[in-house]
């Protein structure tokens, strides 16, 4: 439970902050519905990523690996998102591009709520690239109409547009989160078990940087001991509280 001074703490260095940044993960959209990855009922504890979140499975085998996203875009597609991403766009709202929006979540439903610029450092699951070509174009249809999808400039091979592990994240996007952290006075991490790099290394980054780090996690994280303040309970719950409307 987080007692309301710490709330009025958070509130207080985020109205002071001249720049904001946050940085969400998967327990984010725990409230939507939607499955994390490491907690109790979290999708690694029922699936191998080596399986289906790399390259080398996707060379393997397209089909499996396609047909573990197109249930996870059903999954998406249902869901809506919680009063955690709506806080998160009234904070972009009131702060312009003082404020900068970093997630590792695939989902889009940081969008969905509002937030317009958000650096998706995983990528997006609406997304497919062309293995042949290097098309990327956005394709909202679920269940895909066929399993692995082809590339309607081509014929190539689509794959999901993510980053799989053992990929780099994309370069532009990561600059500018490296620069977000490296300049704000502020950066809530939100629903993120802060164990993925080089995500993970961006609170250590704004700290070294003299910014203030708020985390907002149901549970204790690697970061928590290094955050200047912890807030335990949903994101849901508590980033509403903190950033006022
Ligand atoms: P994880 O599943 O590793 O961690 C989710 C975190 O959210 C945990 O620390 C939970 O305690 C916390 N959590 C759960 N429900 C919450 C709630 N309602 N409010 C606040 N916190 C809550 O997800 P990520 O840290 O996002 O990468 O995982 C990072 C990356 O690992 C993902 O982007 C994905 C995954 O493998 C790739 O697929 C490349």
């Amino acid at each position: 439970m987080t007692p309301d001074s710490a709330i009025e703490t958070a509130r207080g260095w985020l109205r002071a902050a001249s720049r904001a940044a946050a940085l969400t993960g998967a327990g984010i959209s725990a409230e939507s519905g939607i499955p994390t990855f490491r907690g109790a009922g979290g999708l690694w504890r029922n699936y191998r990523a080596e399986d289906l979140a790399t390259p080398e499975a996707f060379a393997r085998d397209p089909k499996t690996v396609w047909e573990w996203y197109d249930w996870r875009r059903g999954l998406i597609r249902d869901a809506k998102p919680n009063l955690g991403h709506y806080a998160l766009a009234q904070l972009e709202r009131r702060m312009g591009d003082r404020f900068v929006l970093i997630t590792q979540n695939v989902d889009g439903l940081h969008n969905r709520a509002g937030s317009e610029r958000v650096l998706k450092l995983h990528g997006d699951i609406w997304w497919t690239l062309c293995t042949a070509c290097g098309d990327v174009r956005s394709d909202f249809r679920v269940p895909l109409p066929e399993l692995p999808p082809r590339c309607a400039a081509c014929g190539g091979l689509l794959r999901p547009g993510v980053v799989w592990f053992g990929e780099p994240l994309p370069a532009r996007t990561w600059e500018q989160a490296e620069e977000a952290a490296r300049t704000c006075d502020v950066l809530l991490v939100a629903g993120t078990s802060a164990v993925v790099y080089p995500a993970a290394s961006l609170a250590p980054l704004a700290r070294r940087h003299g910014a203030r780090i708020i985390e907002i996690n149901t549970e204790v994280t690697p970061l928590s001991g290094e955050a200047d303040l912890c807030l335990k309970g949903p994101s849901g719950e508590i980033l509403p509280q903190i950033i006022e409307s």
